[in-house]
């Protein structure tokens, strides 16, 4: 990413959980708060891009819709990036509200873009200190929005710029006075992967497993190597989207080394949900088309 540019995709990302929260049933993930981050002019924009990409990638498809209302359910259940973002947020949060049983004080999120844990789960997040990393612009963009809306701040939560390619995770962390190196620690790193050079990747896993204590642990997604060769209009208009907004695809992993790569870095694959998996735990029993994206992985690794 640009130095000075907002993460498009984190703003895509959170289009897709405002678009699921507010007109599909039953909720994979309720992210009840994310419809609120975009003015009302910012929605009617979305959703005429939206149109205006159906009637460029599919004209006969696009005239056989009765109305906008199925042509953009259409678009979300088939072509948008909302299965992967609900699923991994969902996954993420269940995976946290067993952690916290478990003695976990802190939650990082990792490149958190437009993510309303803090605000929204004021259930638990009490019991946490809540620290969001993000490269400075797309944070800067968040902090913004947020005092544009007049959401009140936790004071539990607190906001650090990091750009995970030239920056220092570990010293960010640090310099945060209310962040503890010796508190189990939980950290999510949702649709970052794919965006980040391999070894920035491996870089900041392998900061996190020397930072963190023993059984701290990160939840991840990401594209697997097959992902390369899917010739699909989803997956050719997903590389599309991403080179167009300047947030380029570049790491793959292969899903029959990530438990050895990640004990390399001193991590140990606990889970590890395929396509397939993320369908039967999130997906099954829908009337609608949402399903679990191709190629798309996630994994709970903890530090050894
Ligand atoms: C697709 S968005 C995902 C946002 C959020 N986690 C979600 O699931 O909706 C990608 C996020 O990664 C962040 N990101 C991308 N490259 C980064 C970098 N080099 N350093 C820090 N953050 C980065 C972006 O700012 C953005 O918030």
């Amino acid at each position: 990413m640009e130095e000075n540019q907002v993460s498009q995709l984190s703003l895509t990302t959170a289009y897709c959980r405002a678009y699921h929260a507010s007109h599909d049933n039953p909720k994979i993930f309720n992210d009840f708060l994310a419809p609120f981050l975009f003015t009302e002019e910012e929605h009617k924009l979305r959703i005429q891009k939206i149109m205006q990409g159906i009637k460029a990638l599919q004209p006969e498809r696009a005239s056989s819709f009765p109305d906008q209302e199925t042509a953009l359910a259409w678009f979300m259940q088939n072509i948008s990036a909302a299965p992967i973002t609900l699923s991994r947020s969902r996954y993420t949060e269940d995976i946290l509200e067993q952690a916290i049983k478990r003695g976990v004080q802190q939650y990082v999120i990792l490149g958190a873009g437009m993510d309303t844990f803090a605000y929204r789960r004021t259930d638990i997040v009490n019991q946490l200190q809540v620290f969001e990393i993000d490269h400075p612009a797309t944070q800067a963009y968040k902090c913004r929005r947020i005092a544009a809306l007049g959401w009140e701040t936790p004071s539990n939560l607190h906001f650090i710029p990091v750009d995970f390619t030239n920056g220092d995770l570990k010293s960010a962390l640090s310099a945060c006075s209310s962040y503890n190196p010796k508190a189990l620690t939980f950290f999510s790193w949702l649709g970052v992967t794919y965006y980040l050079p391999q070894d920035a990747v491996f870089a900041t896993l392998r900061t996190i497993a020397k930072i963190a204590p023993h059984g701290s642990s990160i939840v991840f997604d990401y594209f697997s190597t097959d992902a390369k060769k899917d010739i699909s209009v989803k997956a050719q208009l997903g590389q599309q989207i991403s080179i167009q907004v300047g947030e380029p695809l570049k790491s793959f992993f292969d899903p029959s080394t990530l438990a050895s790569d990640m004990s390399q870095l001193g991590l140990l694959l606990a889970e590890h949900l395929s396509p397939p998996e993320i369908e039967s735990r999130y997906f099954q029993g829908r009337a609608d088309n949402y399903h679990a994206t191709q190629n798309t992985h996630l994994a709970k690794v903890v530090v050894e």
